[in-house]
């Protein structure tokens, strides 16, 4: 083969925020919104990448001293992709990259592994390498925590390689399980509203680097590798440092959750009883790991008011977007209510759209 096109989705996260990195368990679900990635081997020992969303940038780099390229944005993700395979001693002769995406950027719904996820299998395919999805996923997070320098963990590239249409997928990443939970949400007359508040979000800012060593030093306080290790909560009072504490609180009572809201799909109960323990997450995310903002908790509050069963924000935090889980009937009046109460406060109209659990990476055919 030597020319195709590859997609990745974005993802949202049904709950478990910033358990990834602590060795605990998250739910997410695959979007129907993709990143393309249209790659053709070459043999001049380039990567060229373009972008149909930067039509004025183009990037042209020599394979072999990507280590020391000084490109910033976004063509580092795919950059960061093609160096961390040659970094383990795969052979690229020569790659063009033509990105295509219409996953929300900044929104917390993983643009960037969408970008890395693409790149990854499309070059895999390609060159035919001997690569396994984990090893997919792990290229992606190297590229994103190595090259781009966001110390993310490894949710975002699982979710876009091994999510699958219709099902949620139940992350243990401890033990590295991995189960798909039928998700069915249509079928209950349910659906699941993404509110992107218009506030993008910058993963290599401080802010979650800063969430993640404060995480480390809980389950140091806590003589435990990490705070999977702790299932009751009332051992997170040992920790002396009360902003250190309220971290640890919310990892281990957000692993409770994700625990809770599977064994409620698994036994095949009405989705609605989920709705509590996604807005007790968010309550979480908010007092304990601090991570929301008022546009967020604007939206959240809102959409509660308005009949949403539940809601929280999603993904790492400081902006992005928010789920609501609704009748389907409701959920243009509940995306309503969100805009006329961010009009009222002068925040940025909020841009909404119905997630459906949707496959993971795959090659697609060529539409031109
Ligand atoms: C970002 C990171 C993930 C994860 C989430 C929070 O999306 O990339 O690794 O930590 O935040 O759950």
């Amino acid at each position: 083969m030597n020319r195709g096109v590859w997609a990745a989705p974005g993802r949202v996260n049904i709950i478990g925020e910033h358990t990834d990195y602590n060795g605990g368990y998250a739910l997410p679900i695959a979007l129907p919104q993709v990143v393309t990635c249209r790659a053709r081997a070459g043999s001049d020992g380039l990567v060229r990448v373009t972008s149909r969303q930067h039509p004025d940038e183009q990037v042209a780099q020599d394979i072999s001293t990507l280590a020391d390229a000084e490109v910033a944005g976004w063509a580092r993700y795919p950059l960061g992709v093609v160096h961390e395979y040659v970094r383990r001693g795969h052979r690229i002769p020569g790659v063009v990259l033509d990105l295509d995406g219409s996953v929300p950027v900044g929104a917390g719904l993983s643009s960037s592994a969408a970008v890395e996820c693409s790149v990854a299998v499309a070059l895999r395919d390609l060159f035919e390498l001997p690569v396994s999805d984990d090893d997919l996923i792990d290229i992606g997070r190297a590229a994103e925590n190595d090259y781009v320098g966001a110390a993310t963990g490894t949710l975002d590239q699982s979710a876009s390689v091994l999510c699958r249409a219709g099902h949620a997928l139940f992350l243990d990443f401890h033990t590295g399980e991995r189960a798909q939970v039928p998700f069915d949400l249509a079928a209950a007359g349910l659906e699941l509203l993404v509110i992107d508040t218009n506030t993008p979000h910058q993963l290599a800012d401080g802010g979650y680097a800063r969430r993640r060593q404060e995480c480390e030093r809980a389950a140091a306080a806590l003589g435990v590798a990490s705070l999977r290790e702790i299932a009751d909560v009332a051992d997170t009072e040992r920790i002396d440092d009360p902003v250190v504490r309220r971290r640890a609180r919310h990892i281990v009572t957000e692993n409770a959750r994700v625990l809770d809201v599977v064994a409620r799909l698994r036994e095949g109960r009405d989705p609605r009883a989920i709705g509590p323990v996604l807005t007790a997450g968010h309550a979480s995310l908010r007092d304990d790991f601090e991570i929301s903002t008022p546009q967020l908790d604007t939206a959240v509050d809102t959409a509660l008011a308005a009949g949403a069963y539940g809601a929280r924000m999603v993904g790492g935090g400081f902006g992005g977007s928010i789920i609501a889980l609704t009748d389907a009937d409701r959920t243009e009046s509940i995306a309503a209510a969100v805009a006329d109460r961010f009009g009222e406060r002068g925040f940025d109209a909020p841009r909404t759209f119905v997630a459906v659990p949707s496959a993971g990476a795959r090659r697609v055919p060529d539409a031109d």
